[in-house]
């Protein structure tokens, strides 16, 4: 395999993604800047053009809402190509940027700290504009988003695990009624079968116009939630972004105890959302009560917070043993596993990057090693896509994708210095 001609391609596609001040995530299916997408972009750049990965991160917060919500997608320039766009948001007022009105998992700081090892010296003053302003955004997070201590997802595509299993039953909950004519764009892009049903968009854009009719007001929308599920994703990443901030936060000579305090609080809601009956870590639909039940990709970020877990160490080692390119995004024993259907089945570089970073973190070493060997087979093998069917590899979804391309620079690739 010509190792050193995929980490020229990689380096290709963030170029040919670059609109100068942000990266797209590919081509034509998401044609604006997507949030954790742009953490991921900046970890790829940063191992080659480590000025333009700070550019990522600063446009990104230069959308962020006085409130300290940084949205899930700025809308820079219309693009007709994809809905639901800035008209439909309609969050004029809101924040600097045309953005949409909900937020996506905050990997930024932890990003944000990776891409400073790699620039010392020069780092120092990015970092420093930036320190408050993700400050800003996890003060939010756990003003707004934190219940019993566990971060809760108030529209799927906040999760970025758009149509995952563990919305299924919220979703179920929720009667879309006068949502009206739309047309999707996705599917003009992709092939239907890989993408989220229209029962799932029907609900998604009956969300958007429930918080444009509330003015994207935070009391107002935390009133009453149609849909609140607490997450693994949300409430691990933030934890480890909240240790990366204190890091951060000590190596600047600021304060770092608010911060300490925010990990603590979400270190105990972590705990909820261990399932009583399996031991696993899932997510929990607020409206019932009730365990999602699934085990999820998401599920093993519990060691990228820093919780060390022999149970869910099992687990992993059945999710690896079930096929040849894990992290699935629902376990393949599930009835509802699909490994075509974007987060109900298919395997995603930036979820296994995540996985892997926190195994290393926490001394399993063999496991970090073999999800990155498998994960390097995958891309080798079948190319840069969105993601990819657990067992065959199958590409899926968008190609030449940003944040794969990234992934494979700055950890899948052989060449890669790693975490
Ligand atoms: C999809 C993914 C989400 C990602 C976005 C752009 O919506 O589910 O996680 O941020 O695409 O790549």
């Amino acid at each position: 395999m010509d190792y050193a001609a995929l980490d020229t391609k990689a380096q290709e596609i963030l170029r040919g993604n670059d609109r100068g001040t942000y990266t797209v995530p590919t081509f034509g299916l998401y044609p604006y800047q997507w949030n954790w997408d742009s953490a991921f972009a900046a970890w790829g750049f940063s191992t080659f053009d480590v000025d333009r990965a700070w550019v990522e991160i600063e446009t990104l917060f230069s959308g962020q809402w006085p409130n300290g919500m940084v949205p899930h997608i700025l809308f820079h320039q219309d693009d007709p190509g994809y809905y639901p766009g800035p008209d439909v948001w309609a969050t004029e007022g809101k924040g600097p940027i045309p953005s949409s009105g909900i937020t996506q998992p905050a990997v930024a700081a932890t990003f944000a700290r990776k891409t400073w090892e790699r620039n010392k010296g020069k780092g120092e003053a990015h970092v420093r504009a930036l320190f408050p302003m993700m400050k800003a955004w996890h003060a939010w997070f756990m003003a707004w988003r934190a219940v019993d201590g566990a971060i809760v997802v108030t529209h799927p595509w906040e999760a970025g695990r758009d149509n995952c299993a563990d919305w299924d039953s919220a979703m179920a909950m929720i009667e879309p009624s006068g949502v009206g004519e739309y047309t999707r764009r996705d599917t003009s892009h992709v092939d239907a079968s890989m993408r989220p049903t229209k029962a799932d968009y029907d609900r998604y854009i009956w969300l958007v116009q429930r918080g444009r009719r509330l003015g994207w007001d935070d009391a107002a929308m935390a009133e009453d939630r149609p849909f609140a599920v607490a997450d693994p994703t949300l409430t691990f990443i933030l934890m480890r972004a909240n240790r990366d901030l204190a890091h951060i936060a000590e190596a600047l000579g600021e304060d770092r105890s608010e911060i300490d305090s925010w990990t603590r609080t979400l270190e105990n809601g972590a705990e909820t959302l261990r399932n009583p009956d399996t031991g696993v870590f899932d997510a929990i639909n607020l409206r019932s009560g009730e365990h999602t039940g699934h085990v999820t990709s998401a599920s093993f970020l519990c060691w990228y917070a820093r919780l060390d877990d022999p149970r869910m160490g099992a687990e992993l080692a059945k999710s690896f043993a079930s096929c040849r390119y894990p992290v699935p995004s629902l376990a393949l024993s599930s009835p509802d596993f699909d490994g075509m259907r974007y987060w109900r089945g298919p395997t995603w570089a930036i979820m296994n990057a995540m996985i892997a970073m926190g195994l290393k973190d926490m001394g399993y070493e063999n496991e970090a090693t073999h999800l990155r060997s498998a994960t390097r087979d995958l891309i080798a093998e079948h190319g840069f896509a969105e993601y990819f069917h657990p067992d065959n590899g199958q590409p899926a979804g968008g190609g030449t994708f940003t944040w794969t391309a990234a992934v494979w620079l700055a950890w899948a690739s052989p060449n890669a210095e790693g975490f």
